[in-house]
């Protein structure tokens, strides 16, 4: 069940809505209705029924550590691997730059150490997933001149709301971020995000229409419901490390109190929760288990169990808590895998589309 805002975003920003049996392959994310929304759904739909496509998001390495939020983002991304020609994850380092004033050289060490290492740690493709740095390739800056070019002010108004430089910056490169892929595949794109990236994807598939300077083709995007914050807020937030679980959490004692101190849909005294059960829906550890928990038929039972009285908030904080302790443990020892990996520079760092051809 989707939030009253989610709605009104999805409405106001006239996306269209998903019906489960449309995705071919099984995955717990497609059961769970965590695909919220898609915009260019005929074109998605064909992507799903075969036809070829190119993955693309990216992320600002802003801050070193990554919340869980971002493993919403992967896991989707996983998941569309499957059946994509490529993936391509750019490292927002001039966003960050703009945007947060994260030195170009403190963007590069947290991606090294955490961003690289963590996409490929939660399971993406290390053949079929290529990184690169924003900094580094020039043909986002093509893209980027044309669309500001073919973009007028008010527009970006429209768009954005509130705009700034850095924000206008940000978003021209990120609609390059979006489209270079195509100087080298010829295919059409897909771009998987949460709610709060829709203008970018607006802005870039009315400047696909307009262009004549490139023959670029449509790109989709498919929204992630991202997994709140511990406050029962809208999400995870890396600027508010209480409200947020890291990947990885080093510490478990933290994460145990993270856990018991999370939002709960839990009823005040034991009394009333036996009789009316609690409301999974704003109940943050419950939440969390949806999108971590692999077991179906457990979930549902907890669901069951909970939403009745028979399980207590504190019942299932102490799931979350097991739950996400044997996720962290298996996520640290990726972590320390790809690291090296990344240390050794055996990952996939591109520069330009060029690069892109020599590995599809
Ligand atoms: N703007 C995104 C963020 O704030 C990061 C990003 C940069 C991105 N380029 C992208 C996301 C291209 C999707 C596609 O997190």
């Amino acid at each position: 069940m989707l939030s009253d805002r989610e709605r009104r975003l999805i409405e106001e920003f006239g996306l269209e809505p998903i019906e489960k049996n449309i995705f071919k392959i099984p995955h717990k994310f497609v059961d769970r209705g965590i695909f919220i929304a898609v915009r260019g759904k005929d074109d998605f739909v064909n992507m799903l029924e075969g036809e070829p496509f190119y993955i693309l998001t990216g992320i600002m390495p802003s801050y070193k550590l990554i919340h869980l939020g971002t493993y919403a983002v992967v896991e989707s991304v996983k998941y569309f691997q499957q059946i994509s020609k490529i993936t391509i994850i750019a490292i927002a380092d001039i966003e960050s730059l703009s945007t947060r004033n994260v030195s170009l050289e403190e963007a590069k060490e947290f991606s090294i150490k955490y961003h690289i290492p963590t996409y490929l740690a939660l399971g993406l493709d290390p053949d079929k997933t290529l990184f690169y740095y924003q900094s580094d390739n020039p043909d986002i800056l093509k893209i980027a001149g044309d669309v500001a070019r073919k973009t007028t002010f008010n527009e970006l108004k429209a768009v954005y709301g509130d705009i700034d430089p850095a924000r206008i910056i940000s978003s021209l490169i990120q609609i390059g971020d979006i489209l270079f892929p195509q100087f080298a595949i010829s295919v059409k794109g897909l771009v998987p995000i949460g709610l709060d990236q829709d203008p970018h994807l607006r802005l870039c598939r009315d400047y696909i229409r307009r262009t004549k300077m490139f023959n670029f083709k449509q790109v989709s995007s498919i929204y992630i419901r991202l997994i709140p914050g511990l406050d029962g807020s809208e999400k995870m937030s890396k600027s508010d490390p209480l409200n947020s679980i890291f990947l990885p959490e080093e510490d478990y004692k933290i994460l145990k109190r993270k856990i018991w101190r999370a939002f709960s849909g839990g009823r005040p005294t034991v009394e009333e929760h036996r009789k009316y059960g609690a409301n999974l829906e704003v109940d943050v550890p419950f939440r969390i288990l949806t999108y971590i928990l692999d077991d179906n038929s457990y979930l549902s039972e907890l669901a069951e169990k909970y939403s009745k009285g028979e399980l207590l908030s504190g019942e299932i904080k102490m799931i979350t808590y097991e739950v996400l302790v044997e996720f962290m443990d298996k996520f640290k020892e990726n972590l320390e895998y790809y690291r090296d990996m990344v240390m050794n520079k055996r990952i996939n760092l591109i520069r330009s589309s060029e690069d892109i051809l020599s590995y599809i």
